[in-house]
């Protein structure tokens, strides 16, 4: 998808590299696409709420590698977060950020405001039955339509040509993929919407903008979650039943110090549809959310299938 070589080198290499350009409106943002696009060049877009980690800089180093350009929306999406969750205590560092990405050599940030996604009389939703209605979905109810709305817009502003997302969010990538088959986008279309694997931490816990609200102690203890799904992922994969797998993880995070388990399940990887087998031929998910402290951590283990 790339049309030429010789991209700009990240600091402190890139002398003469562009600024990046933070825009926060509509029009300015199709004049400054308008222009990066000149030249038939590719453009690829990670759309993320910011407070930026080196998960997200991985998304924004594999669009360098997909694209011409990278375009970095940052947008704490109001119409994700439930009426008890954490939107106004979301952590926001937009100057940081546009530091970080700058020295990524990123072309854009897309910083709209509320205003500009949701102008009054606003009256459009996304809705992606299905794939959305168990685990998040049913933890966090209208959660999925949130992140199906805004992704879509974030789609139609930008068309971009490829769009990255984490394997953290497998449900909400599993989302997306399906909005963009159902809608027939093409900018971008469902095949260049890109998965790209979980990065975690040296001792293995999921990196998270909301594992900065972990205490010392609760952090120490938030490693139980990859350790106890991973040991779940080797059980199912030798044969042990999926419910004595998923009981014993439960009994391990409790054990572990973490409050209510939202869920902890296994699903077809595409579908998200609920297995209580390990399938024959198709990829599974071990899928988890539990609260540690007042923090909710979600995280996703890929099983192979069994023939
Ligand atoms: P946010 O939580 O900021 O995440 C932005 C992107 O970074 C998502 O695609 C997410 O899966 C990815 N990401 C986060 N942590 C990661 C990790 N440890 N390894 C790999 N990728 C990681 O997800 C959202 O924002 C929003 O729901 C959004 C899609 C932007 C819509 O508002």
């Amino acid at each position: 998808m790339k049309g030429r070589v010789g991209k700009a080198l990240p600091f402190p290499f890139r002398a003469g590299g562009n600024p990046i350009q933070t825009v926060h409106r509509l029009e300015p943002l199709r004049q400054s696409i308008a222009g990066l696009r000149a030249g038939g060049r590719s453009i690829a877009l990670v759309p993320t709420m910011g407070a930026l980690h080196e998960g997200h800089l991985t998304l924004v180093r594999a669009a360098a590698l997909a694209a011409d350009h990278v375009i970095v929306s940052i947008f704490v999406n109001p119409t994700q977060f439930g009426p008890n969750e954490d939107l106004d205590a979301y952590p926001r560092r937009i100057a940081e950020d546009s530091r970080l990405l700058e020295s990524e050599g990123v072309a854009l940030l897309w910083a709209p405001t509320v205003e500009e996604v949701y102008p009054s009389g606003y009256a459009t939703n996304v809705s992606v039955s299905g794939v959305s209605d168990e685990f998040c979905g049913a933890a966090r109810p209208g959660h999925f339509d949130g992140v199906a709305t805004v992704v879509c817009k974030l789609f139609n502003q930008v068309q971009p040509d490829v769009a990255m997302f984490g394997e953290k969010d497998w449900q909400q990538l599993a989302v997306i993929r399906r909005m963009a088959r159902d809608l027939d986008l093409t900018r971008p279309h469902a095949d260049a919407i890109v998965g790209v694997p979980t990065v975690r931490e040296a001792d293995g816990l999921a990196m998270s903008s909301r594992n900065q609200y972990l205490s010392i102690e609760h952090r120490a203890a938030a490693v139980a979650l990859p350790q106890a799904m991973r040991a779940a992922v080797t059980a199912i994969e030798s044969g042990a039943p999926v419910k004595a797998a998923l009981d014993s993880l439960v009994t391990r995070l409790l054990a572990a110090g973490f409050g209510p388990v939202d869920y902890a399940g296994l699903a077809d990887a595409a579908s998200l549809e609920p297995l209580d087998q390990r399938p024959q031929s198709r990829p599974a998910r071990l899928l988890v959310a539990a609260r540690i402290g007042t923090t909710r951590l979600i995280d996703n283990m890929s099983v192979t299938p069994a023939g």
